[in-house]
């Protein structure tokens, strides 16, 4: 699976972090939602609308399951993006505090720093940056230190989308929560690849976005504790108890239910093999390439991440060979276009030629071993290749 033929030669994708192609199984259920199951999940006056309300809440009942939540307390999103919106806006616009503190990871997705720095624009709250080593990995001294300090809200990822570190999420709700503080957890990268507990982890919000799961892009959830306020920022038919009116993406709503029913039954078999690959391509790209560094944090990091940077060949040389094979990045997929060093790297202070070199490869369910191994193959030669040219120059 997901083959893409380009002038006769078959792409590999490995690039799982920026988006996953949609399970057939979770496919077909979007067709039927769209086609013979439709309906507004809105229309009380008919079956056609009581049947799609049903397709909905038996989706929340499967996202509810794979995170330890409650259904009620799930909204249904167009993504990972508008969910963390609707938390860190939400919960600004409702807080009683003269000047609101948010205190964020510097690592965090451009969704989460960008919404906070728009507000710090308007003069609607300050930013607090926690501190990342260079592994990327938090320190929660400082971490508590700053909860102690007070805060409105705090904002820490599940896991990383450009070096795939998995943050000590149960630990940091605790300390959120001995502290009385909203936490924020963008579980776009973890949620369906490693447990997410809600009810019992102390996380308040939880960001989860489909298509990183094999469901289609476009849809995407917030949780919202119960008890929790939180401000609109989208306002019309008042539906989801007014916090995200809008008519319900009935085929992207089953969809993620359907991808979450499969995540839950097939998450850890799958995570295990998909860290098979990983492991069988690091190696392969160690021993051919000996420059070759892991950047991350390789003892926490998800099973289908590796983030290698080669440093002294640029990556944009790296990628401008292989983009007609390999289907690799040079970080998060970016939506300006613009081509500007990642910030997660920055924040960790790495050398420029570590960052400069860096690559992101993302592997999956659909990845095969063969995949893999030609993956390895092209890396090493294309390598190989700059490496001479350089040399001759
Ligand atoms: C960590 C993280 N947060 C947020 C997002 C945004 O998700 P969406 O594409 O659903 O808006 C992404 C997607 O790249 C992500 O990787």
């Amino acid at each position: 699976m997901p083959e893409l033929m380009i002038k006769e030669q078959t792409l590999i994708y490995l690039d799982y972090h920026a988006t996953t192609p949609t399970d057939p199984r979770v496919a077909e259920k979007v067709l039927a939602s769209m086609t013979s199951q439709f309906g507004n999940a809105s229309s009380t006056d008919h079956v056609f609308g009581d049947k799609a309300a049903a397709a909905v809440s038996q989706a929340a009942q499967h996202l509810a399951q794979l995170v330890g939540a409650s259904p009620k307390e799930i909204i249904f999103t167009s993504g990972a993006t508008e969910s963390i919106n609707l938390a860190i806006q939400g919960t600004i616009a409702a807080s009683h505090d003269s000047l609101p503190r948010i205190a964020i990871s510097p690592v965090e997705h451009q969704a989460v720093l960008d919404t906070c720095k728009a507000l710090e624009k308007r003069r609607r709250a300050e930013i607090i940056y926690l501190r990342v080593d260079s592994q990327g990995r938090l320190d929660l001294n400082h971490l508590e230190q700053t909860c102690r300090d007070g805060v409105s809200l705090l904002c820490v990822m599940a896991a990383n989308n450009e070096i795939g570190n998995i943050y000590p999420i149960e630990k940091i709700g605790r300390i959120a929560q001995n502290h009385n503080i909203p936490f924020l957890c963008d579980g776009s990268q973890a949620v369906g690849k490693i447990p997410i507990n809600v009810a019992e982890w102390g996380i308040t919000y939880l960001a989860v976005s489909g298509h990183k799961f094999y469901a289609p892009q476009g849809v995407g959830a917030l949780v919202v504790k119960r008890g929790y306020t939180l401000e609109p920022i989208l306002f019309g038919g008042g539906h989801q108890k007014g916090l995200r009116s809008g008519t319900l993406n009935l085929p992207g709503i089953v969809g993620l239910g359907e991808a979450c029913r499969w995540r839950q039954l097939e998450m850890v078999q799958d995570e295990s093999a998909i860290a098979a690959k990983r492991d069988r391509l690091q190696a392969q790209l160690a021993e051919k390439i000996p420059e070759l560094i892991i950047n991350g944090d390789i003892n926490s990091r998800l099973a289908g991440n590796l983030h290698i940077s080669i440093p002294g060949i640029p990556n944009s040389a790296i990628i401008a060979r292989v983009r007609g094979k390999l289907a690799i990045s040079r970080g998060s997929a970016c939506s300006s276009g613009v081509e500007a060093p990642s910030h997660v790297l920055r924040a960790m202070n790495l050398p420029e030629d570590v960052i400069e070199g860096a690559l992101r490869i993302g592997i999956g369910k659909f990845t095969t071993e063969a995949e893999i191994d030609q993956a390895a193959d092209i890396l090493a030669s294309t390598v190989k290749d700059i490496s001479r040219l350089l040399a001759e120059n």
